[in-house]
């Protein structure tokens, strides 16, 4: 089967390893460890088709970013990020989709994803309709998400394979 590389991509502690832990492993984990760079690769049947997937988790925290322009060059899709609990998020993963848009060109490939929506909504500090501005403005689809709940997960994953796969 085709090999599709994607990215997960948006500022630190947004979520993005909970997120693909939970996509992989179906799992949660409460402690923050951050990441520097790790690579993940599963088979899985999408729309009825065999399909491998190689996963990128990469660095939100600043100091221990790796991810060169060379690495975004070679991903076809990119899971973006925030988080509804931080508002600087929502400014970093605009930051990021502008520098992939810069390497990669115009149309961003993937989906925008608000992770945390666990969160009760009076807690949240991002609202779903900024968060959704924001994807529209790419024109990117969104989706609230949940890696502690899994809620949304496997429907962001797999809309991000299918962007990739049309494109
Ligand atoms: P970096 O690797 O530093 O960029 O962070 P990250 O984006 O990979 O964040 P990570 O997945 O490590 O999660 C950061 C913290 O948020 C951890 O304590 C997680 O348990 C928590 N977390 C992740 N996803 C969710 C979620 O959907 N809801 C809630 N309530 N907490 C979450
Ligand atoms: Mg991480």
């Amino acid at each position: 089967s085709e090999i599709h590389k994607i990215a997960v991509v948006g500022g630190g502690g947004v979520g993005k390893s909970c997120l693909i832990i939970r996509f992989l492993n179906d799992v949660f984990f409460e402690q923050y460890d951050p990441t520097t760079e790790e690579r993940y690769r599963k088979d899985f049947i999408i729309d009825g088709k065999a399909t491998s997937l190689d996963i990128l988790d990469t660095a939100g925290q600043e100091e221990f970013k790796t991810l060169g322009d060379r690495n975004f060059q070679k991903m076809e899709g990119f899971l973006c990020v925030l988080s509804v609990a931080s508002k600087p998020t929502i400014g970093e993963i605009r930051t990021i989709i502008q520098q992939i848009k810069r390497i990669k060109g115009d149309q961003i490939v993937g989906v925008l994803v608000a992770n945390k929506c666990d969160i009760a909504e009076e807690d949240r500090v991002v609202s779903l309709s900024q968060a959704e501005e924001l994807a529209q403005e790419f024109g990117m689809k969104f989706f609230s998400c949940s890696a502690k709940t899994g809620y949304n997960v496997q429907e962001a994953f797999f809309q991000c394979v299918r962007e990739v796969i049309k494109d």
